[in-house]
């Protein structure tokens, strides 16, 4: 249909992969900031609470806000964090994988609600120091609040997500101020002692912590279990690839980019425009949404060739973390998982079956995977 598409509601989707990469690189376009939110027409979706909330997070701010939000995080996961947790991924992922052998026993198991779910969790928990017996709630929470970032939520969906909102508020709030009477050597520790550092009104400070932590946990979840489950059934789908990959384990990171590339974990983005501008040729007016569609994107033909065949070796590109000044702060940790998830998975599992298709949760921006039956 084009690079450009209109959408019914005066806004326009992006699918071709270099007017989409534009978009999210490009000094014309912007994240649809809390001041763009005031300026739209009063409609129910922007007054939300959970979309106003959602609205002052890290991926929805601009510079110079987003700039210095951003530096005060650091190199979340660079190299030497990355060995550092390792070691407690691999824990994680042989205790998992211990359960789905025990369910396994029965005859099949749920692969995307016991290892996909769990382990994002269970990394994020630890590297943040979260109690364990909080990470349930924390992923109810998380499926509930993320209808707000969909594309036409419903009143009700919206509802269900203000709820789960103040529920976030009131959880990342207390453990801030926990971590704040007992600091660490942590990382929230870390961020408290740096925004303490810049902000002199500790209110501010808090508020603000508050906001990074919680988005920086829910950005983490359902978006690396989707990845987890989405690799496991394009690698079990097609007879012969699982045991191609465990014979050649030297191409699982091509494996994961492959599944990152064919399918996208979020599928849409939203961008506004800074300026009257142009985006492939169509004329696009200041203020004007653009919705970056990175799975239409990343199955451009002109970037991939034959894009809907799953070819671990094709050295494909693709958007799914993002691209520009919001590039996903998490990508390295959710490859980091996927991997060592895939390792010990095909090792331990030879015979692994899919008994049917994943079931998704009925959204279109954020892609759940609700389960992936699997035997042996
Ligand atoms: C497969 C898993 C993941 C996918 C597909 C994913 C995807 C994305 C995408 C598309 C964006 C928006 C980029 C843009 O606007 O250009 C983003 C931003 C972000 N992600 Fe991820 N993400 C994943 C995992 C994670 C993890 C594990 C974390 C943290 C531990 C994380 C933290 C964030 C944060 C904090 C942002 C906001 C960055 C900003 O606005 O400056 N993500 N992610």
């Amino acid at each position: 249909m084009g690079d450009v598409v209109p959408a019914p509601w005066g806004a326009y989707f992006v699918t071709g992969f270099d007017a989409c990469s534009q978009v999210l690189r490009g000094r014309d376009w912007l994240a649809p900031d809390f001041a763009w939110q005031e300026r739209q027409a009063h409609t129910e979706r922007w007054e939300a609470p959970a979309t106003r909330e959602m609205t002052k997070t890290l991926s929805r701010l601009n510079a110079p806000e987003h700039t210095c939000q951003r530096r005060s995080l650091g190199n979340l996961f660079d190299r030497s964090t990355i060995q550092r947790l390792t070691p407690h991924v691999e824990r994680d992922v042989s205790r998992l994988l211990a359960e789905l052998a025990g369910e396994l026993r029965g005859g099949s198991a749920d692969f995307a609600e016991i290892v996909s779910e769990q382990l994002p969790i269970s990394t994020v928990g630890s590297w943040l120091g979260i109690p364990p017996e909080d990470y349930p709630g924390i992923l109810e929470i998380t499926h509930n609040q993320v209808y707000a970032q969909e594309l036409l939520p419903t009143k009700s969906q919206l509802g269900v997500s203000a709820d789960a909102t103040v529920l976030l508020r009131t959880y990342f709030t207390d453990l801030i101020r926990q971590r704040r009477a007992a600091p660490g050597n942590d990382v929230l520790s870390g961020w408290i002692r740096t925004w303490d550092s810049l902000e002199p009104d500790r209110e501010a400070a808090d508020e603000t912590l508050y906001r990074l932590t919680m988005f920086v946990t829910i950005a983490s979840l359902e978006t690396t279990a989707t990845l987890l489950s989405a690799v496991v059934w394009q690698l079990l789908r097609e007879p012969g690839r699982w045991s191609w990959l465990r014979e050649r384990p030297e191409h699982i990171e091509a494996a994961i980019e492959e599944a990152l590339r064919y399918d996208p974990p979020i599928h849409i983005n939203t961008r506004v425009a800074a300026t009257d501008t142009e985006l492939a040729g169509v004329p696009i007016a200041k203020d004007t949404m653009v919705h970056v569609m990175y799975g239409a994107a990343n199955h451009d033909p002109r970037r991939n060739a034959d894009p809907h065949s799953f070819d671990i070796l094709r050295a494909g590109n693709h958007l799914t973390f993002g691209g520009g000044a919001h590039y996903c702060l998490g990508a390295a940790l959710a490859r980091l998982e996927t991997r060592t998830m895939l390792t010990q998975l095909l090792r331990r599992f030879p015979t692994l079956r899919a008994l049917s298709p994943p079931e998704h949760a009925a959204r279109m921006v954020f892609r759940r995977v609700t389960s992936l039956r699997v035997t042996i």
